[in-house]
Order: structure tokens, then C-alpha cells, then sequence
């Protein structure tokens, strides 16, 4: 009698235990339901709740980056993390040659505590996302923000090619807290070319110099129609002096590199550096290439020259004559006359240039930086668009083709 009495019990205990059991099972299911169903369905990467951390399970397209964290032992939680979110036009690395700290490196940065990845479930540890400003929309949007993460949008060609108006109107448009550019007013400036001063004095002999400078004007080229028409502008100086053209939109051909470039300024006096766009502080490596060498460089951009804190009798500048017609005159004369001719060439020598690729250093040694503002680009696309003084257009329209 007592043992079945106590028999029962335990059975009753037994079935009230189960019945809790179901209805933990059930609460669990519902708010597994809700968290699946608010979770944003256009994002492929699967993110699970796993206890206090997030992990990220890898589809078939992305790449486990474990190996760069295994590469640099020295690995800490000081260390930031940069995720390549988008790709730099073909490249998924953004054709830096290897993940992790390489570029840092290479580039002698200070601050080198960070490391480059392209894997998206590093999402949950990064401390900055990288977007290429022109391939944003064909990206899917990270599926959160750390607090404390920022995004960089990256930026090189000028307004007058890409003007932004796919993310218009878009959220992506107050997405961003930095902006890496060429532009003087972005967060992090990237610059072609840093002029530094020779180490030693150089003293050319320029009477041997100029007695192999037989030809005036050089010009290389590959991209023949663009929004400067600089075509044009230099088929009508060709009528008032020759002009030789390398490259793609030209007859005469130099095998690529240094030498082309040691060639071209043994031989001509004078070297075109003229841009595809006339656009606020746009200024390419064209003109910090051939710097370094014995050769006046002829500019014809939309920069101030002055904020590159490049001295004007380095070079010459269309901006300063009327039309083509003008400055062919003007460089006729300085083909005539050797004394002015070496003062452009005497002003620079002492000088030379490097390609800087710093805005990785940059980059690294803002996310370190405690005192880094907490920032928002509220409207990237009027940034972009409009000059310094945000009153015009970045991108000008020449006015110098009236012939
Ligand atoms: C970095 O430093 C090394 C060794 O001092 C030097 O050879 C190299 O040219 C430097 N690179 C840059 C980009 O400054
Ligand atoms: C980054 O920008 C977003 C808005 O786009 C803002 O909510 C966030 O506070 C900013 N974060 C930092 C760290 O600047």
C-alpha cells in the first residue's frame, strides 16, 4: 500500500517534470522562431547565438581567414582588425598582395597593430570595414555595427566619373564615419606621390643636359576621351608645337617603368601631366613620377597646386594662358631660351618624390587612437559632389577649349 502510494508519487513528480520540460521546449522554440524571423533575410552569412558570442558559419563563397591570425603570434586584443568588406574593383584583397599586416609593413607604418582581413565573419571582432565608395550597392550590408566600429568608404577616382548617385537616397549615404581620398577635407587624405628633399645635393651638369634635349613636348597616355578633354585640348597645342604621344592614344610606344620615364626626360623638354577630370584637389601620380627628373612638367588639373605645397616655379600651368594657342607660344620661347628653361629645372632639383601608399598606416594609427572623434558622414553624396567650400560643383567643367 505504501509502495504503491509512493509509487505513484514518483510517477506524478515524474509526469509534472516532463509537462516543465515542454514548456521550456516551447518557450525556447518560440523565441527561437522570433529571433530567426527578425533576423534580416538578405544576408547570407549565417550568424548563430551562441551563448555570449557570435559565430559565423562560413558559406561556400567566403574565405576562412584564420591563417592570418596564426601568422602573426603577436596577435593581442589591442590588435585591430580591418575587414575588407567590399572588393577594389576585381580584387577581393584590394590587390594588396597579403592579408594580415603585410601592407603595414611594407609600408614602414608606426602603428603596424592591425591586420587586414577579407573573412565576413570577422564582422563580430572588427574594429573598421573598408567599402570601395564606387562598388558600394553591389555589396550586401553588414548585418550589424559595433558601437564602437567604423566604417571607412575609399575613394580615388574623381566626382566627374563617379558621382555617387547609386547610394543616394540610400541608407549607405549617412553610413559612414571616415572617408579615405584623395580630398583635402577627407578624414584620412591619400596623396599620390610625397616630395621630400634629397639626402645629398645634387649639381647636374646642364649643359649636357640640355645638349641631348632635342624634342619639346611629351605626352603619355592610354585613356584617349575624358571629361577634361585633355584630348582636345592637346590636339590643338599640336598645331603650334609638336607633341609626341606614348601610349595607347598614341603612335610612339616605351616599355613600362623607370626607364620609359629616364628616356622621355633625357630626350624632351617638356612632359604633360594633364588629368582626366578637373576636379577639386584631384591630382594624380602623373605629375610626382617624373618629378624626381630632369624634365618641366606642363599641369593641367582642377588642384591647387599651393595646397600640395608644391612651389610654381617647379612647373607650368595651363590654368595660366588663355588657350592652348597661348601656351604653345610660351613654350616655344622657353625652347629657345636655355637660361629660363634650367631656372624650372635648378628649382626642383634638389628634390624628389616617393609613392606613398600611407593611408593603411593612416588608417591603422587612427583606430588606436583613444581621442578619434566619434563621427558621421551624414550625406557622403554632397560631400563627394561639392567642392571644400561646399558652395560648387567638385567637379569643373573646362573653360579653356573656346577655339
Ligand atoms: C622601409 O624600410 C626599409 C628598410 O629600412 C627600406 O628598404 C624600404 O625602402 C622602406 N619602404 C618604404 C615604403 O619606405
Ligand atoms: C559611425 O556612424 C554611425 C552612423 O552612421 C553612428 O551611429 C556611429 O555612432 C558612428 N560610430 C563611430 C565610432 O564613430
Amino acid at each position: 500500500m505504501l509502495a504503491a502510494s509512493f509509487e505513484s508519487e514518483k510517477m506524478h513528480r515524474r509526469r509534472r517534470r516532463s509537462t516543465k520540460k515542454y514548456l521550456y521546449f516551447g518557450i525556447i522554440s518560440i523565441v527561437i522562431i522570433v529571433l530567426i524571423a527578425l533576423r534580416p533575410w538578405t544576408y547570407s552569412l549565417k550568424w548563430k547565438n551562441e551563448s555570449k558570442y557570435m559565430r559565423c558559419i562560413h558559406s561556400n563563397e567566403e574565405k576562412d581567414n584564420s591563417e592570418v591570425f596564426q601568422a602573426y603570434p603577436e596577435y593581442n586584443k589591442d590588435t585591430k582588425i580591418i575587414l575588407l568588406w567590399t572588393h577594389f574593383f576585381g580584387s577581393q584583397t584590394w590587390f594588396i598582395p597579403k592579408l594580415g599586416r603585410y601592407i603595414l609593413d611594407r609600408n614602414n607604418c608606426s602603428q603596424r597593430n592591425c591586420l587586414f582581413v577579407t573573412d565576413r565573419c570577422y564582422l563580430d571582432r572588427s574594429d573598421a570595414l573598408l567599402f570601395h565608395a564606387f562598388q558600394i550597392t553591389q555589396f550586401q550590408r553588414p548585418a550589424f555595427r559595433l558601437p564602437h566600429q567604423r566604417w571607412a568608404v575609399y575613394a580615388l577616382e574623381s566626382p566627374c566619373y563617379h558621382d555617387l548617385s547609386p547610394i543616394k537616397g540610400t541608407p549607405w549615404n549617412g553610413d559612414f564615419n571616415w572617408t579615405i581620398s584623395y580630398r583635402f577635407n577627407a578624414d584620412i587624405t591619400v596623396y599620390h606621390g610625397e616630395i621630400f628633399k634629397r639626402p645629398s645635393p645634387v649639381h647636374n651638369d646642364y649643359d649636357a643636359i640640355m645638349k641631348l634635349k632635342k624634342k619639346q613636348v611629351v605626352w603619355m597616355v592610354s585613356n584617349c576621351q575624358t571629361e577634361s578633354k585633355r584630348e582636345k585640348y592637346v590636339e590643338e597645342l599640336a598645331k603650334y608645337i609638336p607633341v609626341d604621344i606614348i601610349g595607347a592614344c598614341g603612335k610612339l610606344q616605351c616599355p613600362h617603368g623607370e626607364d620609359c620615364l629616364k628616356k622621355i626626360a633625357t630626350e624632351y623638354k617638356f612632359h604633360l601631366s594633364f588629368e582626366n577630370s578637373l576636379s577639386e584637389d584631384y591630382m594624380t601620380e602623373k605629375f610626382f613620377k617624373t618629378l624626381p627628373y630632369p624634365i618641366v612638367n606642363v599641369v593641367r588639373n582642377g588642384a591647387n597646386m599651393e595646397a600640395y605645397q608644391i612651389p610654381s616655379d617647379w612647373y607650368i600651368n595651363t590654368r595660366d594662358f588663355e588657350s592652348p594657342k597661348k601656351l604653345a607660344e610660351y613654350l616655344n620661347a622657353l625652347d629657345k631660351d636655355d637660361t629660363k628653361y634650367i631656372k624650372y629645372l635648378k628649382a626642383k632639383e634638389q628634390f624628389s618624390s616617393i609613392d606613398t601608399q600611407d593611408e593603411y598606416c593612416k588608417l591603422c594609427e587612427k583606430l588606436h587612437d583613444p581621442k578619434a572623434p566619434v563621427k558621421q558622414q551624414t550625406d557622403l553624396y554632397t560631400w563627394w559632389n561639392m567642392d571644400n567650400s561646399g558652395k560648387s560643383k567638385a567637379c569643373k567643367e573646362p573653360s579653356d577649349l573656346n577655339f
